[in-house]
């Protein structure tokens, strides 16, 4: 039987502009195209896990109105159980206006909305979830107290759970001691811990005292120099196949996601490293962050 994932986190509406470049203040250019998709940390990253065969529960909260229930639908048809997927009366979903240049870098500004409303209640009401998982994997879109709250919670459960502390805020000590996994990019590494990560030797520091707080192993992704592992027992950097790049807008999500199922099918730290950064290397090759991850026979390690 297949370890259960249980993702919590964020949905979003992502309303992606292709621009030649990124407007300076006060200038307004036309983008190449327009599209809208199903986005968020959350979801990319339950996506991500289902596409490459984990077995994915997804606690969030969306608006409700047409748009939403399709999604769900959407995720319903990619394997996700969508039975702890909450819809919020009052707030409309989260929404993210998202510029993708020509290099295929991103510019992000979200507006909460229904997220800000994913609540401890709502964890409590949503525990089955997470008492079924072996694995729980959290982002930081929703808010704060909740994912202190799903933590205890899980960490309570003996579930091993993963942090990928995006988008950044500073982070208590009792956080980090409750951590399985924590994994940060190079700027959150840099944000969270004053060391400026720029390589596999940085990284090495700032993975020091992401231990020395009490997480029992760290992942710094290094954008196109690859990812970085360490715990106390071992330490590498697994490089990234190159590719060419499209949009890099929710490469990070699609890593956690291919990690946590490589993970729960018991593979090595390398081994999942590896399988993660194939998958968000051909992520990284399409339009668009969820749309964009892959499926399992698109992988062939
Ligand atoms: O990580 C990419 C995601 O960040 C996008 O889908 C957008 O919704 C923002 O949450």
């Amino acid at each position: 039987m297949k370890k259960i994932i249980t993702v919590i986190g964020s949905y979003n509406r992502d309303m992606v502009f292709q621009t030649p470049y990124f407007p300076r203040p006060g200038e307004t250019i036309t983008a190449r195209n327009f599209e809208m998709f199903s986005g968020g940390k959350g979801a990319n990253q339950a996506v991500a896990a289902s596409r490459l065969g984990g077995d994915v529960f997804f606690i969030t909260k969306m608006g409700n109105d047409e748009l939403e229930n399709k999604s769900k639908d959407k995720f319903s048809k990619d394997g996700i159980r969508v039975n702890y997927i909450l819809q919020d009366s009052d707030l409309p979903s989260g929404t993210a206006v998202i510029m993708v240049n020509d290099n295929g870098q991103n510019c992000i500004v979200i507006t909460p909305g229904a997220n800000d409303n994913l609540l401890s209640s709502d964890i409590d009401a949503c525990s089955h979830a997470i008492e079924k998982a072996s694995f729980v994997l959290m982002q930081l879109e929703i808010p704060y107290n909740t994912v202190k709250h799903a933590l205890d919670i899980s960490y309570k459960m003996k579930k091993k759970v993963i942090l990928n502390p995006a988008p950044t805020v500073p982070l208590e000590d009792d956080i980090y001691q409750k951590l399985y996994l924590i994994t940060p990019n190079q700027t959150e590494a840099t944000l969270l811990t004053g060391i400026e990560v720029e390589n596999a030797k940085s990284a090495s520091k700032a993975a020091d005292i992401f231990l020395k707080k009490g997480v029992q192993n760290v992942i710094i992704t290094l954008g196109e120099n690859g990812a970085y592992f360490k715990n106390n027992e071992e330490q590498f950097l697994v490089p990234i196949q190159e590719v060419e790049v499209k949009d890099t807008t929710g490469a990070g999500d699609i890593f956690n996601g291919a990690l946590v199922v490589a993970l729960s099918e018991g593979k090595n730290w390398r081994q999942a490293v590896e399988f993660a950064n194939s998958a968000s290397s051909i992520g990284v090759s399409r339009l668009g962050a969820q749309s964009s991850a892959p499926y399992r026979n698109e992988i062939s390690i």
